[in-house]
């Protein structure tokens, strides 16, 4: 989620009298969260009707009174799927508490399902290099994208536009794959590994995606986060749990299945703004391997300036070391060489809540947000 509130404070009706923070509240309830949880949609709703609530979280920084981090604050001290009064309830006994969390932590939600969109361009990536993939993930959270050959893959074709997600639907649930013909599925499964022992990330697909005949090997994998969250680490692992919204069950599992493979041999993470370790980083991956840096849902967290100074280092980085990059992100974009941000496919009315993938800067796919679609432009 972006740290930033909604983009137009235009509810309607009362909400014209409301704070900032109340419509921001209104909007995550009535637009964001209601086709993926109808808890939290409620849970939104009452806290943006509830003035002493608002006031509380005023007092908080900006940049902390988004709903999801109270929300998974409340679930990660233990509050339960429940009616809007006894949420409430919860709050008041606990409110110390969730203020401490929302104060130390923020929302780093970590969904390995992206792999699903990026598979195809890593595998692409190897096959035109010739060689194994070493991996380096700017804003890698706990670093479980950086597992994508451990992963197993379910692609179905779907013949549509990979399924868009409606405003305000679940963009996980925007495609079932399990309702397309079996005739056009490609499945793919991590070499050596036992059923059931690792995630399958399914994925509905449209246009021309270059499917792998096998996953791609990864020899090396580092990643780049303020603040790495560490799979080994109870407390980490909760809270990337409470970060799936309730009602997704099957993302929980997947995020499961996904923290037992990091936990076996976790990545190298470094602690540090991207901008400023990216380089060195690079080069700590090993020269005969196909370097990736790559990114999703982080752009976001970056002002302009950072954006393109990121860019800029990537510019770089391609001349000198021949290093490819996938940028898989929603609507805040990376400034583009020509100093626009936005590329033609970023259109609002296009991408309808998904994000587009830049392979070496140029649109390759709009993807779901969760990884759960690929429509190859
Ligand atoms: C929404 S999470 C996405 C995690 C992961 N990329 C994924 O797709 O599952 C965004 C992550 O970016 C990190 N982040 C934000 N700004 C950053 C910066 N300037 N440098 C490094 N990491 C940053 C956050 O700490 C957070 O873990």
């Amino acid at each position: 989620m972006s740290p930033a509130g909604p983009s137009s404070g235009d509810s309607g009706g009362d909400a014209v009298t409301e704070s900032a923070t109340a419509q921001w509240y209104r909007h995550f309830g009535m637009v964001d969260a209601p086709g993926s949880s109808p808890c939290y949609a409620a849970w939104a709703v009452g806290i943006a009707g509830d003035a002493e609530l608002i006031r509380r979280i005023d007092q908080w920084p900006h940049n902390k009174r988004q709903p999801l981090l109270i929300l998974a604050a409340a679930r990660f001290l233990g509050a339960q799927v429940s009616p809007y009064r006894d949420f409430r309830v919860f709050l008041d006994h606990h409110w110390a508490e969730v203020s401490e969390i929302v104060l130390s932590r923020s929302t780093q939600t970590n969904e390995a399902g992206r792999c699903a969109t990026l598979l195809p361009s890593l595998a692409q990536i190897s096959a035109v290099e010739g060689r194994p993939l070493a991996l380096l993930e700017v804003g890698a959270s706990a670093g479980l994208a950086l597992f994508p050959d451990r992963y197993g893959y379910e692609f179905v074709g779907s013949g549509g536009d990979g399924g868009a997600a409606e405003p305000g639907a679940d963009p996980a649930d925007d495609a079932d794959p399990a309702e397309a013909p079996e005739a056009r599925t490609t499945r793919l499964v991590p070499g050596g590994a036992t059923p059931g022992t690792f995630p399958v990330l399914r994925c509905v697909t449209s246009g021309p995606v270059p499917l792998p005949a096998e996953i791609p090997r990864v020899v090396w994998r580092a990643g780049i986060d303020l603040n790495p969250l560490d799979v080994r680490n109870p407390d980490d692992v909760a809270w990337l749990e409470a970060l799936v919204w309730p009602e997704q069950e099957f993302r929980l599992d997947r995020l499961r299945q996904a923290i037992a493979i990091a936990q076996e041999r976790p990545p190298l993470l470094v602690a540090g703004d991207l901008n400023e370790r990216l380089v060195e980083l690079v080069g700590r991956a090993p020269a005969d391997a196909a370097l990736v840096v790559f990114h999703s849902a982080v752009m976001g967290y970056l002002d302009a300036g950072g954006r393109a100074r990121f860019r800029r280092t990537m510019a770089e980085l391609a001349a000198e070391r021949g290093c490819h990059w996938l940028s898989n992100e929603g609507h805040t974009v990376i400034a583009q060489a020509d100093g626009s941000t936005v590329v033609p496919e970023m259109d609002d009315a296009r991408l309808r809540g998904r994000f587009l993938l830049l392979q070496d800067g140029l649109p390759a796919a709009i993807t779901g947000p969760h990884g759960q679609s690929l429509e190859w432009l």
